[in-house]
């Protein structure tokens, strides 16, 4: 018989737990062109997601796909511990909703409590500028498959779990105080994620905007609930790389997607490094 998620999470946390001394504070994901955090980390212990018992191996480009244990340094001689991934498991890849979400899992299983989601996304509201972020205030999940979708395992949580705060309050307080201090303008949001892997179409993002999104993106919803069944504190960041289809004048190109990441990269370091801190 094949181990359950609950086992697989088990196996994978416990193959970290023995290679990282510390207890681990808060995990991040980072979303396309945002990788850069995790090289920040101090005495930096690498994952590559191949070497993890269990994990499946990611597949786009500008995603290296492994995960970063280190340290965030605080004020004198306080560290964070912090895990990071650079690069996620999409579902548009072909994997299963367990794999898309099994680093989620894996992080309940090493008793992580806060979780910072970031991802590349298209601005559905016309008032995003390009290059801006947008705090997740909540989200519509429009992917065809629920994650929690099955059996359900009561060692993570109930079979009807709660949404009304997916995306914690407190911490999108903290986020935009942070924002706020680094003088960077910090836009509030509805997330509706599809499928992908195809951009949208304007008609597409048109209903979107109508069913109240504002921004659109291909990731993060999964990964949101599955923390939530398990009762992490979750809190999401959206970078707006683009104006999505039909929004503005032009197509959508990957190449330009992953440009922008690395374009805010800096500011984005330091935002997420500040969120953390006082988190
Ligand atoms: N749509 C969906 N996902 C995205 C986009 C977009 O326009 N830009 C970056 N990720």
């Amino acid at each position: 018989m094949t181990n359950t998620v609950y086992e697989q999470a088990e196996t994978a946390a416990e193959f970290i737990r023995t290679r990282v001394a510390r207890s681990i504070d808060a995990a991040v994901v980072l979303g396309s062109g945002l990788g850069a955090f995790a090289d920040t980390l101090t005495d930096a212990i690498h994952f590559p997601y191949s070497e993890i018992p269990g994990f499946p191996v990611s597949t786009v480009e500008g995603h290296s796909g492994r995960l970063v244990v280190g340290q965030l340094a605080m004020s004198p001689n306080t560290e964070k511990t912090i895990a990071a991934m650079q690069g996620r498991f999409h579902f548009y890849e072909g994997y299963e909703m367990e794999q898309v979400t099994l680093p989620m899992r894996t992080f309940g299983a090493l008793g992580i409590k806060k979780l910072i989601l970031t991802n590349a996304a298209g601005g559905v509201n016309p008032a995003f500028k390009q290059g801006s972020l947008m705090l997740i205030r909540d989200h519509i999940n429009l992917m065809p498959v629920n994650p929690l979708r099955g059996k359900n395992d009561t060692r993570f949580g109930p079979r009807f779990p709660d949404m009304t705060e997916v995306y914690s309050r407190r911490g999108g307080e903290l986020a935009l105080r942070c924002a706020k201090a680094m003088g960077l303008e910090l836009n509030e949001g509805v997330y509706l994620a599809l499928q992908g892997p195809n951009y949208e179409t304007p008609a597409e993002v048109r209903m979107a905007r109508l069913l109240g999104g504002d921004a659109v993106g291909m990731s993060t919803v999964p990964e949101a609930m599955v923390a939530r069944h398990m009762n992490l504190e979750v809190l999401g960041l959206s970078l707006i790389t683009n104006a999505a289809a039909g929004v503005a004048e032009g197509s959508i190109d990957h190449n330009e997607v992953m440009a922008m990441g690395q374009q805010v990269s800096g500011q984005f370091i330091e935002l997420l490094q500040r969120i953390l801190k006082e988190w």
